[in-house]
């Protein structure tokens, strides 16, 4: 093997170089590694098929570089890859011409440090605690008042002579209590939520029965990893944090749209700083018209809500529920496509 190629096949960098019809003419083993393909499988097939997920718009843009012989960059994109898994990398697309050939492309993919997820999750975690904590203080503030207020237009009613009176003393009650269930959501349980060996299938399956029965047009595929090991939880709380997530898909996708709810095992994958040797991952995909970037930044907190009929607290709540799992929930958003992947640490942290 010429030195040239043996230090492609060394380096952690993946590269690809294509021909002029956007088909793969080599890819190098650190691209057989990320991608999780041989290079015999795809070598000839055409781009799109191998990296659909880069880029939305990955075949017009690679055609812009071979046809107007540009040199780009794209940072911190999302890659999501066969296993479910999705990666943060950045890419650049380089076009080679040489006077006695057809022009080539070739790209390199680089996998970003993972600190940089790491202190982002960091950041994001440390910004929701606070909004949190804020909320629940307002919360208590509110409920006490609130109780008396309620008890007061109970005791009016029962003064009342006049009947119609009495329909004003029903709306205070009505709100009242409207706000007390609000409240109730904010501040979550005191019970210390009791944990049992479970099967994250059953929750799925849960989760699936009550979205269909919500959503009866909707398609929802389920693509489910049947050899993944019991997880130590608690049943209601994991239902009520995947059935946000997917209410939210089911409601954003709409009546003619399709659900994928996806399990996998991950290995040797970083929650936070912890590092542990096997992860669940349960992904519920969309295709709904996805999030915006700005509005991603904030979906996780409390109150942000992009619907009128929505209060902005499931993907609060089900943050929540997930990190007192010790797990993660991350979101990657694109036009038509939308993922929630929501990471679950199985057993043991990694030496
Ligand atoms: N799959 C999705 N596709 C598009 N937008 C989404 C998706 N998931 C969440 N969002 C956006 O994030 C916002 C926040 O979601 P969240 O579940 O926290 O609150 P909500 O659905 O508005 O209210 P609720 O408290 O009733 O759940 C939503 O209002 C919506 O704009
Ligand atoms: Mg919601």
């Amino acid at each position: 093997m010429p030195i040239e190629k043996r230090i492609l096949e060394q380096i952690s960098t993946t590269i690809l170089l294509l021909n002029n019809k956007l088909r793969l003419l080599y890819i190098n083993s650190a691209g057989e590694m990320l991608l999780a393909v041989s290079a015999q499988q795809v070598i000839g097939q055409p781009i799109h098929a191998i990296l659909a997920n880069l880029s939305p718009h990955i075949e017009t843009k690679l055609q812009q570089a071979l046809n107007q012989e540009l040199t780009f960059t794209e940072r911190e994109i999302a890659l999501t890859l066969n296993d479910g898994n999705t990666v943060t990398v950045d890419y650049s697309v380089t076009c080679m011409h040489h006077y006695d050939a057809e022009p080539k492309l070739l790209i390199e993919i680089y996998k970003v440090d993972r600190h940089l997820r790491i202190s982002r999750e960091k950041y994001l975690s440390s910004q929701q605690k606070a909004a949190k904590a804020m909320l629940k203080g307002l919360a208590h503030e509110i409920k006490n008042p609130l109780g008396g207020l309620r008890g007061a237009a109970q005791l009016l009613e029962r003064e009342l002579q006049q009947q119609d009176l009495k329909e004003y003393t029903q709306i205070i009650i009505a709100e009242a209590d409207r706000l007390q269930n609000l409240l109730n959501r904010m501040l979550g349980s005191y019970r210390v939520p009791k944990r049992q060996q479970l099967n994250i299938h059953q929750v799925l399956e849960r989760v699936f029965s009550l979205i269909h029965a919500e959503y009866l047009e909707l398609k929802i595929h389920k693509d489910y990893d049947p050899s993944i090991p019991l997880i130590h939880g608690n049943l209601d709380q994991l239902i009520q944090a995947i059935l946000n997530i997917a209410r939210n898909g089911a409601q954003a996708a709409g009546s003619q749209g399709c659900l994928v709810m996806r399990t996998r095992v991950l290995r040797q994958f970083t929650i936070g700083t912890i590092r542990y040797r096997l992860v669940l991952l349960v992904a519920i995909e969309d295709n709904g018209p996805g999030i915006s970037q700005e509005m991603q930044e904030s979906i996780f907190l409390p109150l942000v809500s992009g619907t009128t009929s929505g209060i902005g607290l499931g993907l609060t709540i089900a943050q929540d529920l997930i990190s007192q799992h010790g797990g993660l929930i991350e979101c990657w958003s694109v036009t038509g496509k939308t993922v929630f992947s929501v990471y679950l640490p199985l057993g043991m942290q990694s030496d």
